[in-house]
């Protein structure tokens, strides 16, 4: 804006200059008048190059009127004598239209131009960024990729322990029979024996985890299988007098399923929520369809999950139990995923837990 009015104020001053010139300077100097003439275009020119047709034609159209009455009235304004000047006259329209059109349709070109690297760096960020993004994925991958190595390693690790574990435990059997119970000897054998079990079920287990056995699906009633779930538990409830319930699901439900795999699932599921159930507590299994699901919800009366535990009750390991594994609801998980299903765990301190699988209706 400042610099229009700035270019636009030297225009005026140097049209006015030269007209000056023209108009004071005796006709006599006519060689002079020539040179004078031709100075005009300077400020045409200039016009055009920074306002385009229009600025161009509108400072040519105004020297042309301050011009003209030089011409009429010191020079005479005959139009044979003084064709010359205006045919010169009529240059500096043409000279600035012309320039003028030229000038803007650069400037149009520049501007394309400008705009076409724009867009070409707005591509080259979005390239690098994306690039960036496929390259912290294969980290990720590389990352996943040692991992699974690992866990690997971690089988072969598990496989070489059961082993040792089985020689310790038959030797402490062995022991043990040297000394009579109440005999305190006695009772450290039996702590360790104890212990190699639990070793041994948590290898197991794991071992169990990480060697995915081929799943044989075929025609499963849900109905049947939840009912051997109770019947399997139903003595464990009794014991722990929590009341035990299977709400008869309306009709018979079926599944694609391995019947056994899912029989391990819902039973760690169960004894879960008996394990968590206080005395007098309850424990429901109930079955419902949603979304061409079908859905199973085992609720117990139980103390209910820690926000900050139940974040991580699926993590393999991860136990509050004194003789957990931890591994109870980490397969039951991979279990009811090979079965194109879900599970989820709803919980709040002091209400209870809902454990909720959902499987495809076939
Ligand atoms: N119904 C439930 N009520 C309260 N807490 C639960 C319930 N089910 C699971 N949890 C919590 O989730 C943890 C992980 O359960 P998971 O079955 O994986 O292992 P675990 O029961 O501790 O060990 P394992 O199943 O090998 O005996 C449990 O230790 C417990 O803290
Ligand atoms: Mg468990």
């Amino acid at each position: 804006m400042k610099s229009t009015i700035l270019r636009t104020v030297l225009l005026a001053f140097s049209i006015l200059g030269i007209s000056l010139l023209h108009y004071l300077t005796p006709l006599n100097l006519h060689y002079l008048h020539d040179i004078f003439q031709r100075f005009y275009y300077l400020p045409i020119i200039l016009a055009a190059l920074w306002f385009g047709f229009r600025g161009g034609l509108l400072c040519s159209l105004t020297v042309s009127v301050v011009y003209a009455p030089h011409i009429l009235f010191q020079w005479g304004g005959g139009l044979t004598l003084e064709m010359e000047k205006y045919l010169e006259i009529v240059m500096y329209n043409v000279v600035g239209g012309v320039t003028g059109l030229l000038a803007q349709r650069e400037r149009a070109r520049s501007s394309e131009l400008q705009k076409t690297a724009q867009g070409l760096e707005e591509s080259y960020n979005k390239l690098q960024t994306q690039s960036e993004r496929i390259m912290t994925i294969e980290e990720q991958l590389r990352r996943a990729e040692r991992l699974s190595t690992l866990g690997e390693m971690a089988a072969v690790l598990a496989h070489e322990i059961r082993n040792p574990l089985g020689s310790i435990r038959g030797t402490a059997e062995i022991l043990r029979d040297d000394y009579q119970p109440g005999d305190p000897k006695h009772e450290f054998i039996e702590i360790q024996i104890k212990e190699t079990e639990r070793l041994n079920r948590v290898v197991e287990e794991f071992l169990r985890m990480a060697r995915p056995q081929p799943t044989e699906m075929v025609r499963c009633s849900l109905r049947e299988e939840l009912e051997t779930i109770v019947t399997l538990t139903t003595n464990d409830a009794k014991a722990r007098k929590i009341k035990l319930s299977l709400e008869p699901p309306a009709g018979d439900l079926f599944v694609s399923a391995d019947g056994e795999k899912l029989r391990q699932a819902f039973l760690n599921i169960v004894i879960n929520a008996l394990q968590a159930t206080p005395e007098g507590g309850s424990v429901t299994i109930a079955t419902r369809q949603a979304d061409g699901n079908h859905e199973i919800r085992f609720s117990d009366s139980g103390p209910g999950i820690e926000a900050s535990a139940l974040a991580r009750v699926f993590e393999p390991f991860f136990t509050t139990k004194p003789d957990g594994t931890g591994l109870g609801l980490a397969i039951t998980k991979k279990i009811i995923e090979a079965h194109g299903g879900t599970l989820e765990v709803e919980s709040q301190t002091g209400t209870g837990t809902t454990v909720i699988v959902r499987l495809p209706v076939i």
